[in-house]
């Protein structure tokens, strides 16, 4: 019994550490930098998704009404053709997208969004929308200030 148990043992911290590798090798998502993903996202801002809509049932993406807290970057990009309800609220499409590795919102989360004005191609349907440029981050102290670090070019 106890040579067998060991093997297991052993068998499932091997196991243990495959995943926790494999999960910090990201898959086959590689995340840019920080910097890199500032530069090129026009704007950054804080908010929360307030609503889900237009999920495309083919490629699972979607697009989310989001109340803007506060820009980190950008804000003069964000004219009123981009606002909505009143001006504190946008739309950003792009979730899901598989270009994109934390792509994922559900209503009520609060991240910071790395986004730019929806390109010509996604017109008609996403003209004076905003889209998903990077993955989604979570709001932490440090997360901001590395951000606002990266903004301010230091
Ligand atoms: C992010 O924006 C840059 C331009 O600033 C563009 O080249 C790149 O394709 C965009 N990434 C995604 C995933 O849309």
């Amino acid at each position: 019994m106890g040579k067998r148990w060991r093997t297991v043992k052993n068998c499932c911290w091997t196991l243990i550490l495959i995943a926790v590798l494999l999960k910090n090798c990201n898959g086959n998502c590689p995340e840019k930098e920080l910097e890199r993903r500032e530069e090129e996202a026009n704007v950054v801002l804080t908010g929360t998704v307030e609503e889900i809509m237009n999920m495309d049932p083919v490629h699972n993406t979607y697009s989310c009404k989001v109340r803007v807290w506060r820009y980190l970057k950008g804000k003069e990009v964000v004219t009123n053709d981009i606002l909505v309800d009143g001006g504190n609220k946008v739309m950003i499409c792009g979730f899901g997208e598989p270009k994109i590795c934390d792509n994922q919102v559900s209503t009520g989360d609060t991240r910071i969004f790395f986004v730019n004005p929806a390109p010509e191609y996604m017109w008609p349907a996403h003209k004076n929308e905003l889209m998903l440029n990077s993955s989604l981050m979570r709001i932490t102290l440090r997360n901001l200030e590395e951000v606002e670090s990266c903004v301010e070019g230091v």
